[in-house]
């Protein structure tokens, strides 16, 4: 705790850069937390892993190391297999279905489904789908076969380049261009955000537009920390979230859509798009995982999420 008349501190680590979705939310919260509670609270970001990266965070925000994170869904594995109903591939129809089941009543249970450990969700932060790129053209799910594929740590994702025959490789944030760039792995799937800002496309020649699974975020904190301020500042601060969470959501499909033209025009690597009945094959290939993980995610979740495509 803050000693008296000093600000209470928010530390707020990513892994991302700036100029991204997530990264631009922090900045945002930080601005408006400056401007809000001058003098109460204080917003320190850390973005590109520099005070944590993605394989130590959750236990710095544990450990009181840290205050707020905002990791992408695929990273609470240990603590809920809820969750992972957002890596279920090829679930959502597109970005709207995401957003539509963020809003809904079981994403707002999800946000709490990891009370048991102190984690405490605050909200969704949308970055966008997740697209494959590798060292060859993948048009069919057989293109797949026997390539690396660098994965988060989601069992859920490991199954889904498992059932391509592909091998998926778990690797921190920060070192997937190294990895991609000296062929310890020779693809990997992120939305274009994450592919520009860490210049992955200079090392991929091949990128399929095949929006096969979502990257998205949870905001959370511990429910020790957030319950420990004084209930005037905190509610300032849940308006603040939510208005972040307002800008971040409306914006995060534009960024990606800058980066996708900035790839295209860089001209780096050769953008595969996908016909409909070659999109069938991967969906095909790779639904067996829904089943495989039913009982874990629950049925009653993946039901709900599958409610809102239309
Ligand atoms: C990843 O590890 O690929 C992402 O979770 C990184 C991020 O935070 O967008």
């Amino acid at each position: 705790m803050a000693a008296e008349g000093e600000p209470i501190v928010i530390k707020f680590a990513h892994v991302v850069a700036d100029d991204t979705p997530k990264g631009k939310g922090a900045l945002l919260f930080q601005k408006l937390v400056g401007e809000r509670l001058a003098g109460k609270v204080k917003v320190e970001v850390y973005p590109n892993s520099t005070l944590v990266g993605d394989a130590d965070e959750m236990q710095a925000l544990l450990d009181g190391k840290v205050q707020m994170l905002a990791p992408s869904l695929s990273k609470f594995d240990k603590y809920t297999k809820k969750l992972q109903v957002f890596d279920l591939p090829f679930l959502f129809d597109d970005e709207a279905a995401v957003q539509r089941f963020q809003n809904r009543e079981m994403s707002r249970e999800l946000l709490r489904s990891m009370a048991d450990s102190g984690i405490y969700g605050l909200a969704y932060w949308n970055n966008g789908l997740k697209q494959l790129s590798a060292t060859r053209a993948l048009v069919k799910p057989e293109d797949a076969a026997g390539l690396a594929f660098r994965i988060q740590p989601s069992t859920v994702l490991e199954a889904q380049f498992d059932a391509v025959g592909a091998k998926p490789v778990r690797l921190p944030f920060a070192d997937v261009y190294k990895s991609l760039q000296n062929g310890v792995v020779q693809g990997a799937e992120n939305p274009w955000s994450n592919i520009a800002s860490q210049k992955m496309n200079t090392v991929q020649p091949f990128i399929t537009e095949s929006n096969h699974g979502v990257l998205n975020y949870m905001l959370v904190t511990t429910s020790k920390f957030w319950m420990s301020m004084p209930f005037a500042v905190r509610s300032e601060l849940e308006g603040i979230v939510l208005e972040v969470t307002q800008t971040v959501n409306k914006e995060a499909a534009a960024l990606n859509q800058r980066d996708r033209d900035r790839i295209v025009a860089s001209g780096t690597s050769k953008l595969i798009t996908l016909t409909p009945e070659q999109r069938q094959a991967w969906r095909e290939q790779m639904m067996p995982v829904w089943k495989t993980y039913e009982a874990d995610i629950g049925a009653d979740v993946i039901r709900a999420a599958l409610t809102v495509n239309r």
